[in-house]
């Protein structure tokens, strides 16, 4: 017999055989829980939830949005105050706002622009006035002098069109936004007075302020007051009894 490769293996032999000796032997009955069980569970989870979702509202967080629950009445999916939840003008201000978000960086959040580099939306004549003249300035861009509420502006590169990268949903979405955002008082802008605009007009250069003058005054038809009740009635259909 070689004498242990340490003084102490003979005892951490000891102590491993008193380790494997404590550990218990599965008892005979009792067996490891089978596979299908977990699919089964895994199918449940997935027939629950596919019959919960549509009706809790499609997991959508509408039922805690402000704007929904504004029209009054019950705001669940089928209740009395489903309607009011698809009133055209609270959607065009909702989405108007986030929208917006291409325009703030240079109008500034609050529509206020910035002193001798963005004129502002709030209080413009050139949002609440005619809207043929605002369509053309997103669509197109504008460029050289411009007077908005008293204050000069002629910033270099002007603004560009935005027709090419918005949808005519989107930019109609945004102008009701301004036009009715910080004091602004107007009708709504819908999507087909955007397009009947993009159809008749194909220019690729930005507009200039003189360029729009036979404009300022004048409405694509088509328009609708801005307002819950109005526009309720006038665009959605009456809400299923
Ligand atoms: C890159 C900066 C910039 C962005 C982004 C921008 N604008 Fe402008 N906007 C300007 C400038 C600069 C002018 C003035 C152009 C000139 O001097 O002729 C202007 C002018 C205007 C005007 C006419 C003047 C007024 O203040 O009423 C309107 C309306 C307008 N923009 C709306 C918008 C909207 C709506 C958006 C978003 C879709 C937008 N702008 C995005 C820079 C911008």
């Amino acid at each position: 017999m070689s004498a242990p490769a340490h003084p102490d293996s003979t005892d951490l032999d000891r102590l491993h055989a008193a380790v494997k000796r404590e550990k218990e032997d599965l008892a005979p009955e009792s067996q490891p829980a089978p596979l299908w069980a977990t699919f089964l569970l895994m199918l449940i989870a997935i027939i629950a939830g596919s019959q919960l979702g549509p009706m809790t509202g499609g997991w959508s967080f509408d039922v805690s949005n402000p704007f929904a629950l504004a029209g009054g009445g019950d705001p669940r999916p089928g209740g009395a105050g489903a309607g009011a939840a698809m009133d055209p003008f609270q959607m065009a201000m909702k989405k108007g706002a986030s929208g917006y978000s291409v325009c703030g960086g240079c109008h500034q959040g609050n529509g206020g622009g910035l002193p001798g580099q963005f004129p502002p939306l709030a209080g413009s004549e050139y949002v609440t006035g005619g809207t043929e003249r605002l369509i053309r300035i997103v669509q197109h861009g504008l460029t050289g002098p411009i007077t908005v509420k008293g204050q000069g502006f002629n910033t270099p590169g002007g603004m560009q069109a935005f027709g090419g990268a918005m949808s005519s949903q989107d930019l109609a979405n945004v102008l009701t936004f301004v036009r009715n955002s910080w004091g602004n008082e107007g009708t709504m802008i819908t999507k087909e007075m955007v397009q009947k605009v993009r159809d008749e007009e194909k220019r690729t250069t930005q507009w200039t302020d003189a360029g729009l003058k036979p404009f300022a005054d004048k409405n694509v038809p088509g328009e609708i007051p801005a307002g819950p009740g109005a526009t309720a009635a006038a665009a959605a259909p009456p809400a299923a009894k």
